[in-house]
């Protein structure tokens, strides 16, 4: 049975089931484990927890005098009025439906490597749960879901791939929060563009255009409300369409006057934008959004771009690699049996800083003694090399 009890009566072997508050005011991984050492109570103490809802199936349960009342699972309120009750079955709604979402978000290819990478997955729901219990934001997020199904989608899916850029960035456990925070949010403010804008196949008309551009400043409405929206979720949703080149659009900023992670939040959207398939229009291969991104050189911060390939694992043709070998490659054709494991043209030893007689090799197909991986992507200009030099040969060997 899950009951709420005082913090007073809190002690060791008590299966915690909800602190009752957002994951981003505790200081735990999880929002659901076992009490078993005394650290741990002081630190619920130390997070300003009055009250709290444990499981007494799960741990030891509480004197009979001490409990506040026994809740069914998320009905976290005794206030129970109607329209709050419905409200909460609603936010319950958005958050069965969102965590379905994270989990097939994670099944796509083009995602990579980061299928594989489960606590990324836990991360996002954290988000989601967090992003929840604050009204405004729930609100928002039911109406984009109500609005179109492939706008709350992508944002979901950019929390996602924005947590695990970040976390290849080795930005902090409170950053990648707002991170995947300012990635779930940034679009909220499509709940206030026309339906029939957000929805309409094919291109916008310059007008249509110009009131979609207006999500950004809706959106930054909505989070204003939010009085804990921090800094760097506030960036990524302001700075989420301005580009390097100082063509995008609300204030066409230009270069490192775009903040650190509203950079990276460009290039995550485009990409995701470019990958997913909607009803009427077929989304473009990984490997084809990656070229867009690296052919836009003057657009997107190329570093952040390099190390966003590396991040999600996928290499594009034309892209150069580091070997674990020290040598340098440059990729050929995607791989058949997946976008991990391209055809490539070892061109260059790094070690020796010279080129060498190219040789192809299929990842998929190696000697076990020699086996060779790709270790990350390189940037072709700062080696002098330039890829293209190198695609049009027939196959070596
Ligand atoms: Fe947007």
């Amino acid at each position: 049975m899950i009951k709420k009890i005082p913090i007073c009566k809190v002690e060791i072997g008590m299966y915690v089931y909800d602190l009752n508050c957002s994951w981003m005011q505790h200081p735990f991984a999880m929002n659901q484990f076992e009490i078993t050492q005394q650290d741990e109570i002081e630190k619920i103490k130390r997070a300003g927890i009055k009250e709290f809802y444990i499981d007494t199936e799960k741990g030891i349960n509480v004197e009979a005098d001490a409990e506040l009342g026994a809740l069914p699972p998320d009905i976290p309120d005794a206030d129970q009025n109607t329209s709050l009750t419905n409200e909460l079955l609603r936010a319950t709604k958005v958050k069965q439906e969102a965590i379905r979402v994270i989990s097939t978000i994670m099944e796509e290819a083009r995602l990579g490597k980061l299928i594989n990478v489960g606590h990324i997955e836990q991360v996002v729901e954290n988000i989601v749960l967090s992003a929840l219990s604050n009204k405004d934001a729930l609100l928002g997020l039911m109406r984009l879901r109500k609005l179109d199904k492939y706008t709350f989608e992508h944002a979901v899916s950019v929390s996602i791939l924005l947590v695990a850029f970040g976390e290849s960035l080795a930005l902090s456990k409170e950053e990648l929060m707002q991170v995947g925070m300012g990635g779930l949010l940034m679009d909220i403010g499509k709940s206030m563009t026309p339906p029939s804008i957000i929805t309409k196949p094919g291109k916008l008309s310059k007008d249509e255009f110009a009131v979609m551009r207006k999500h950004v400043a809706y959106s930054q409405e909505i989070l204003e409300k939010m009085q804990n929206a921090s800094e760097i979720v506030m960036n990524i949703v302001i700075e989420h369409h301005e580009r390097m080149d100082g063509t995008g659009y609300p204030m066409g900023k230009m270069g490192d006057d775009i903040s650190f992670h509203g950079q990276m939040a460009a290039i995550v959207d485009v990409y995701d934008a470019l990958t997913v398939d909607r009803v009427y229009c077929l989304g473009i291969s990984p490997n084809a959004a990656l070229k867009k991104l690296i052919v836009s050189k003057e657009k997107f911060n190329q570093e952040f771009v390099q190390k966003f390939i590396h991040c999600i694992g996928i290499y594009p043709i034309g892209s150069l690699v580091a070997l674990s070998n020290g040598l340098f490659a440059v990729v050929i054709e995607s791989g058949k049996q997946g976008l991990l494991h391209p055809i490539i043209r070892v061109i260059f030893d790094s070690t020796k800083r010279q080129f060498i007689t190219p040789q192809d090799i299929n990842l998929l197909e190696q000697d076990e003694k020699e086996m060779v991986k790709i270790v990350s992507a390189i940037e072709p200009g700062k080696w002098r090399i330039n890829p293209a030099d190198f695609m049009d040969y027939a196959r070596y060997n």
